[in-house]
């Protein structure tokens, strides 16, 4: 797997539109780091890592991604202090109630994907009022994955299967069937997952959706990211062959198709 340890500036001229990946979605890591490495307390890591993801918001929607989604906080997260959480929690709302002009500006529509029950029910009314304010953008589609788990997706998804279909025996169900109840069945799996601050770990993200996504690994951390950075990730994405399990396929984003080679 690519481990990139330095910056290849990569313009946005190498970069081959036609094979964008259609969905990214980043394990946002390091902004403890990042303040420690500066004498900071940890908090200032996050905030310079929400500045940070607003940048890469921008870029990835400059570019013509259409689906991004950001790990901005996992079912796991919770047990950091509570100041902490307090902190990270407040950048949420903030970043929830400030952004609606800059998405109306460019059409960027919010989606959401976690347990929102058990989120506090001001985030819970934030995050509702920005899906509702955006739902008729026509732009990029930014997912925030909070109180976000892979497993507790999926753990969701076939209870909301059986209580809308219970009489449906064990032995019916299908891989389609749990799809359906994801919290966002409507957007493609992700083709590309990016993970900032070096470790090779999926930590619980998108664990069903990223069964074939091409993942990438940087050491920088998160709030040293920039355009140049989503611009590397994407170009070496650009040089994978997908095969998705036995069919060779064009250097493409897009899934395969009955006319691929055969490729067993
Ligand atoms: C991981 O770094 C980062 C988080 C758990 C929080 C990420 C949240 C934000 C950037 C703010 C909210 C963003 C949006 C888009 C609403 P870490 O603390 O695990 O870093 P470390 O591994 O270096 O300690």
């Amino acid at each position: 797997m690519p481990h990139e340890t330095h910056t290849v500036k990569t313009s946005p001229s190498q970069i081959n539109e036609e094979g964008l990946p259609v969905h990214i979605g980043i394990i946002m890591d390091g902004n403890g780091r990042w303040a420690k490495k500066r004498g900071l307390v940890r908090t200032q890591g996050h905030l310079e890592g929400l500045k940070t993801a607003k940048k890469i918001v921008k870029a990835a929607s400059d570019l013509g991604v259409k689906y991004l989604t950001l790990y901005a906080f996992s079912t796991e997260n919770w047990t950091r202090a509570k100041e902490e959480v307090g902190f990270i929690m407040s950048l949420i709302r903030q970043f929830l109630h400030s952004e609606l002009d800059f998405s109306r500006q460019d059409q960027i529509r919010t989606r959401f994907a976690g347990d929102l029950s058990g989120l506090p029910p001001d985030i819970q009314k934030e995050i509702i009022g920005s899906i509702t304010d955006t739902a008729d953008f026509k732009g990029m589609q930014v997912v925030l994955a909070i109180n976000y788990g892979g497993r507790d997706e999926i753990l969701r998804a076939v209870k909301k299967f059986y209580s809308q279909n219970a009489g449906k025996s064990l032995n019916d169900l299908n891989e389609g069937d749990i799809t359906a109840f994801l919290d966002n069945p409507d957007i493609p799996d992700p083709d590309l997952i990016i993970r900032s601050a070096g470790d090779c770990r999926i930590s619980n993200f998108l664990l069903w959706e990223s069964a074939y996504s091409e993942l990438f690994i940087s050491d920088r951390l998160w709030p040293d990211w920039d355009k140049a950075d989503l611009l590397n990730a994407i170009s070496d994405f650009q040089k994978r062959e997908r095969r998705f399990g036995g069919i060779k396929t064009k250097k493409t984003a897009s899934a395969p198709s009955e006319h691929d080679e055969k490729n067993y």
